[in-house]
């Protein structure tokens, strides 16, 4: 019986490295950086598979490092990154990375901030490490993206009516808005920006493949808190609830905030 992820079991090495970046997330960040990207220093803590360190790097920042606290998850990614040059990646725990401070300009956590719940300490080691006027992106998920209902393209919508007790477990490891803002304030952050986005996360030519990634519980952290008979309920029931067969595209809700470093506090 399997309950909550492991990121350090070699078993979900992989979780983290089988899709790409949609190039409507590349586009989105680049608009929010709207300044020559080659001689950015940029750094993706808790980078899993580095989907996005490579994503960082394809919108042509200059050098790209990973870090990661789970020695399992920094060797996929290596695997899948092993062409970029410009990418690199350490083992390191967000509250406190042993890197060097004011060095960086864009600092990202995707998808991390819910494994967190001392965000003071995340926020304060993400500022130390920034550049005056450097960027951070922190995108998540609110409890309230989360519980946006199931359809042919919000797949994860479905998990929640079917079980009660993962509604439970999401809306309490989830941040809300309004403290992510606040805490983003308190740090010294400035400039604080709230940008909503239906990101594609994959695209399937027909419902087998999607089933079968949801069997996997492929970058699905939520799926470990299901047993195996209960992640095939889920599974015939979004096989039932979907309308369409063929041409997939499965999309989540997302918050980004972006902030700055200020050069003046
Ligand atoms: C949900 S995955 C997201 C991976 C990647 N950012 C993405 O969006 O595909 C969360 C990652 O954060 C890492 N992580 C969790 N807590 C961490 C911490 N305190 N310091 C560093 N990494 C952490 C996990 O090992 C995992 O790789």
């Amino acid at each position: 019986m399997k309950v909550g992820i492991d990121f350090h079991n070699k078993e979900n090495s992989k979780t983290y490295t089988t899709r790409h970046a949609d190039n409507s997330w590349m586009e989105e960040v680049r608009q929010l950086l709207p300044m020559e990207k080659k001689h950015m220093k940029a750094l993706d803590i808790g980078c899993g598979g580095g989907i996005y360190s490579k994503a960082l790097a394809d919108m042509g920042i200059g050098s790209v490092k990973g870090v990661d606290f789970s020695e399992v998850m920094l060797e996929g990614a290596r695997k899948n990154c092993k062409e970029y040059k410009n990418i690199s990646f350490m083992h390191g725990n967000a509250f406190e990375t042993g890197l060097d401070g004011n060095e960086y300009d864009l600092l990202l956590e995707r998808a991390l901030i819910h494994h967190i719940q001392d965000l003071s300490a995340c926020f304060s080691e993400a500022y130390r490490l920034l550049k005056h006027d450097g960027f951070y992106i922190v995108q998540d998920r609110t409890p309230d993206d989360c519980l946006v209902k199931g359809d042919d393209t919000h797949i994860r919508g479905y998990f929640f009516e079917l079980f009660p007790k993962l509604v439970k477990k999401e809306t309490s490891r989830r941040h809300k808005s309004k403290s992510v803002i606040n805490m983003l304030y308190k740090t010294g952050f400035t400039n604080i920006k709230e940008i909503k986005l239906w990101e594609i996360r994959n695209e399937y030519d027909n419902k087998e493949q999607l089933l079968k990634d949801l069997r996997g519980r492929t970058g699905r952290s939520i799926l470990h808190e299901l047993d195996d008979e209960e992640l095939e309920l889920l599974i015939n029931h979004i096989d039932k609830s979907l309308s369409t067969s063929t041409n997939i595209v499965e999309k989540d809700r997302w918050t980004i905030w972006m902030a700055v470093k200020s050069a003046v506090i």
